[in-house]
């Protein structure tokens, strides 16, 4: 058998690539089930309150599950560096947090828990099986053909899943007014400063000297007059692509638009100039659009 040309070597080598990281798609889901399956445990939570590492059995007792399960589970949480081995003060093996961990504490400042729980639930996993059907035929959103209707509608009828987006959505402003619907303003926490007002934004939003709207430009289509979003070179520009099947996914007409994008759209809603700031180790920017 002759030698193998260089183009051939390439060709092997790639499809052997290929084949390891086709597992990823196929097993896909793995990552954010087990990520979940941590979070609904606390298993961040109580890592980080015994403020050492800390035994499988002393993890297990804790949790109030079975050791031998929850040692798989930490060997594949170990092994994604969600948490890290380290030697208890008696030498034996224990589990220690790390950056990403805090990220999955249910109550931390910067936690993403309620994030994850809510894009794995089963409302938000099941449109994602009607995007071929959504993109082949352009007719009906895929939250609407696994819901019946759009997901601010779906909300406002079963609680719990309101709930459940607005843990995720907690919003931080700390002085002004909190304006959203008025399903999600009624349960809102009271806050010093904080004035809720329920209402339809595209019927009228309460008069103010500036408007932050944080993740919620990308929720719709040009005809509603959104504006907001990505610079093409970001960081994240991974998650922001990501973060555009979500909004395929779950709205009726929404997406994540690059700066062009969004330039057009402000024109088109007669703003004369805008600006677009990076915020730093964070997904979003921040775009200020002047009168
Ligand atoms: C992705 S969340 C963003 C929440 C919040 N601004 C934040 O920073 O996390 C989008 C919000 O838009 C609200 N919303 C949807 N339709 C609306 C409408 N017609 N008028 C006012 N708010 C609306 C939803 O209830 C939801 O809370």
């Amino acid at each position: 058998m002759g030698e193998l040309g260089g183009k051939e070597v390439i060709r092997v080598e790639e499809d052997a690539e290929a084949e390891v990281r086709i597992w990823k798609y196929v097993f896909g889901f793995v990552e954010m089930a087990v990520v979940k399956c941590a979070i609904e445990l606390k298993i961040a939570d109580v890592i980080e309150a015994h403020g050492q590492p800390i035994t499988l059995s002393e993890l297990s007792t804790a949790l109030g599950c079975s050791s031998y399960l929850l040692h798989r589970i930490m060997r594949f949480l170990v092994c994604q560096k969600i948490f890290q081995e380290k030697c208890t003060s008696n030498g034996t093996k224990g589990y220690a947090p790390t950056s990403i961990s805090r990220l999955l504490m249910r109550h931390g400042e910067r936690s993403m828990a309620a994030l994850v729980l809510l894009e794995s639930s089963p409302v938000m996993l099941a449109p994602w099986h009607y995007l071929s059907a959504c993109v082949r035929q352009n007719d009906r959103p895929a939250f609407e053909a696994a819901h019946g209707k759009d997901i601010w509608s779906y909300a406002a009828e079963h609680p719990a899943h309101s709930e459940l987006i607005n843990d995720a959505m907690a919003c931080d402003a700390r002085a002004g007014i909190n304006f959203d619907l008025p399903h999600v303003v009624s349960v809102a926490p009271e806050s010093n400063g904080v004035k809720h007002v329920g209402g339809d934004m595209f019927a009228a939003v309460p008069k103010a000297n500036t408007a932050f709207l944080k993740w919620v430009l990308h929720d719709w289509g040009d005809e509603e007059q959104v504006v907001i979003k990505e610079d093409e070179d970001h960081k994240f520009k991974d998650v922001g692509l990501m973060l555009d099947m979500v909004m395929l996914a779950h709205t009726a007409n929404g997406q994540e638009r690059t700066k062009e994008e969004w330039g057009s759209i402000l024109t088109k809603a007669g703003f004369s100039r805008f600006t677009v700031k990076p915020i730093d180790a964070a997904v979003q920017s921040v775009i200020i659009a002047y009168p």
